[in-house]
């Protein structure tokens, strides 16, 4: 009777009893478009079978992301990337068994693609669908299965990002708290931003890695934020930056491009100093000694190279490979899967939530 009056909920509830088992295969289709990157991604339950990511250049003219820009880039990208991933995969879409998707944080525009686009194409195939936390995704990529040694629990990860700084306790893939969090700028902003100071491309954080490799870390010296427990505050470093750009270049016109590697090896010595402390100081107060490293600014060299260093002092370190670093739809996929494990899907009802917490 309910197979006649809804197919949809019975095809659901099938899936979910054969999620119970999670035997191979069980391919999910996962699309993350919450800000600049539309990315799309096929796993067999944490095994990863495809990731496909369409950037934005278009972005780059005006130095930072515009949002009505992202939001049609993404529009135009999505199939074509999903096509791709499916190829990639070798799954026809009508083998695979549920659909994830980014629910938020992130531009509202960008976000709306993407949930649109799944819940569609999801319903569309009678299968089941949930909306993943971006910032969970970052964390979760760690999960993957794709030959890489994975965290136990419970397990530290700083998460550092475009519009992020997290340190998280992991205790399961569905049971997570923030120990603590940027009050002002995210880490990647620092490095954005500053970066724009100092005349460089939108992103800036890996130009400033790049230079950075030249230049004498010590060379200036950027006051650290006095903030309580596992907070972060980045905004007072970009403010110094400023003030000494214009007091040099008033005394010494050509001073920042004369500079900018040794400006660039500062201000990254002191931005990583500042996470891997407060890292530290997260994995004194909870007595948990594995510790991993999730979102856009792990990428960054110095930062996985001191964060390795944590080994020497007894912790076991995690690093994402570079394709889990940024945005990409892996980190959505393993999400999913977690959230289908644990009986919770998403309903047509679902929106985009830009400031999803969790
Ligand atoms: O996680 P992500 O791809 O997007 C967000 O969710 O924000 O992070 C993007 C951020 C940007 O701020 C970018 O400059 C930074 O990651 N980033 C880096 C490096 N590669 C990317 N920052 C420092 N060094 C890098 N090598
Ligand atoms: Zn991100």
């Amino acid at each position: 009777m309910l197979s006649k009056k809804n197919p949809v909920i019975l095809r659901t509830i099938l899936i979910a009893i054969e999620i119970m088992d999670f035997e191979r295969p069980f391919y999910i289709l996962a699309i993350e478009s919450s800000c600049d990157d539309t990315a799309a991604a096929v796993l067999d339950a944490d095994k990863l079978l495809a990731n496909e990511v369409a950037g934005q250049d278009i972005h780059q003219i005006w130095g930072g992301v515009v949002p009505e820009l992202a939001s049609r880039a993404h529009h135009q990208q999505i199939v074509p990337v999903v096509h791709a991933a499916l190829t990639k995969a070798k799954i026809s879409k009508e083998q695979l068994h549920a659909v994830a998707f980014t629910k938020g944080p992130g531009l509202p525009g960008s976000l709306l693609v993407g949930v649109s686009f799944a819940k569609a194409f999801a319903a569309s195939l009678n299968i089941p669908f949930v909306g993943v936390n971006h910032m969970q995704g970052h964390i979760l990529a760690h999960l993957i299965d794709s030959g890489n040694e994975r965290p136990e629990f419970p397990f530290l990860c700083l998460t550092v990002s475009g519009g992020h700084t997290q340190i998280v306790r992991v205790d399961s893939p569905v049971k997570m708290e923030i120990l603590g969090q940027t009050t002002d700028d995210a880490a990647g902003e620092a490095f954005d931003k500053t970066a724009k100071m100092l005349g460089l491309p939108y992103p800036g954080g890996p130009h400033i890695d790049r230079l950075a490799k030249t230049g004498n870390p010590h060379a200036f010296v950027f006051p650290e934020p006095k903030i309580e427990g596992c907070n972060f505050s980045f905004s007072g470093l970009k403010t110094s930056m400023l003030y000494l750009l214009q007091r040099e270049e008033k005394a010494r016109p050509g001073f920042t491009s004369a500079n900018q590697q040794h400006l660039a090896a500062s201000l990254q010595f002191t931005i990583v100093k500042i996470l891997i402390n407060k890292l530290l100081l997260a994995a004194k107060s909870t007595g948990i000694n594995q510790l991993a490293l999730a979102g856009g600014v792990s990428a960054n060299s110095e930062l996985r190279t001191e964060f390795s260093k944590l080994r020497e002092r007894g912790f076991k370190t995690f690093i994402p490979p570079f394709e889990f670093c940024t945005d990409n739809a892996a980190m959505i996929g393993i999400g999913g899967y977690f959230l289908l494990k644990n009986g919770i899907q998403s309903g047509l009802d679902t929106i985009a939530e830009p400031g999803m917490k969790f």
